[in-house]
């Protein structure tokens, strides 16, 4: 089995590319809401890469709020390359994120995915009913996690992000690069 390691920043293309090959609808959905320009929790973005050295698998988690002061994480997107499959690299991913993000004293993971497929890592809507996602979801399909025991009790409310900021580049910088490239 691959080593799971931490994503580098060098390999942002490398995953996106991956992304694309598996999900590339996942800009339509409402997890995208809460990811779009943000970073991954420290430490809970991870990769695992192929014989050749190529990114096979990859999976972030994102600081959230399960309603009002309710600190959790929301998993997404899991992927695995095609060639990769039903050999229990997706499953070692999520033991692997799970078990970080517990390590790092995380309270929670949220997830909108298949329960036929998460269910087997403790997912369930058992404690999602009072929560709604920032754009269209199906409430079967939101799942949880508890990481301590009773983090979700009672919570009730929007799901929004509270991670860091991902640094925009500066146009002004873009702007004078383009001009001495072009003088
Ligand atoms: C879902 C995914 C990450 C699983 O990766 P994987 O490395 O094949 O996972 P594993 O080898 O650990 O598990 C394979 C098992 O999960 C099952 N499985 C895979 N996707 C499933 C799904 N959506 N629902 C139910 N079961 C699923 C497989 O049939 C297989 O079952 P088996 O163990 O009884 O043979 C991979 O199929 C993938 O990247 N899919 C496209 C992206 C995607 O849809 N991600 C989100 C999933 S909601």
């Amino acid at each position: 089995m691959t080593a799971i390691v931490a994503e580098t920043w060098e390999e942002a293309a490398a995953r996106e590319a991956l992304l694309d090959l598996c999900m590339p609808q996942r800009f339509e959905k409402a997890s995208e809401l809460i990811r779009e320009g943000r970073l991954p929790a420290d430490g809970l973005a991870l990769a695992a890469h192929g014989p050749d050295g190529r990114m096979v698998a990859t999976v972030r988690l994102w600081h959230i709020s399960a309603g009002p002061g309710r600190p959790a994480l929301l998993l997404g997107p899991l992927a695995v390359h095609p060639w990769f499959r039903d050999r229990g690299l997706g499953g070692a991913m999520m033991h692997a994120a799970l078990g970080r993000a517990a390590d790092l004293g995380h309270a929670a993971v949220i997830l909108v995915g298949d329960a036929p497929y998460y269910q087997r890592f403790g997912f369930s809507a058992a404690k999602t009913g009072g929560l709604w996602m920032p754009g269209p979801f199906d409430p079967a399909r939101l799942l949880a996690v508890e990481l301590k025991r009773g983090a979700l009790d009672g919570v009730r409310g929007l799901i929004s992000p509270t991670g860091d900021l991902a640094a925009k580049p500066s146009l002004e910088a873009l702007i004078a690069a383009d001009v001495k490239r072009s003088a």
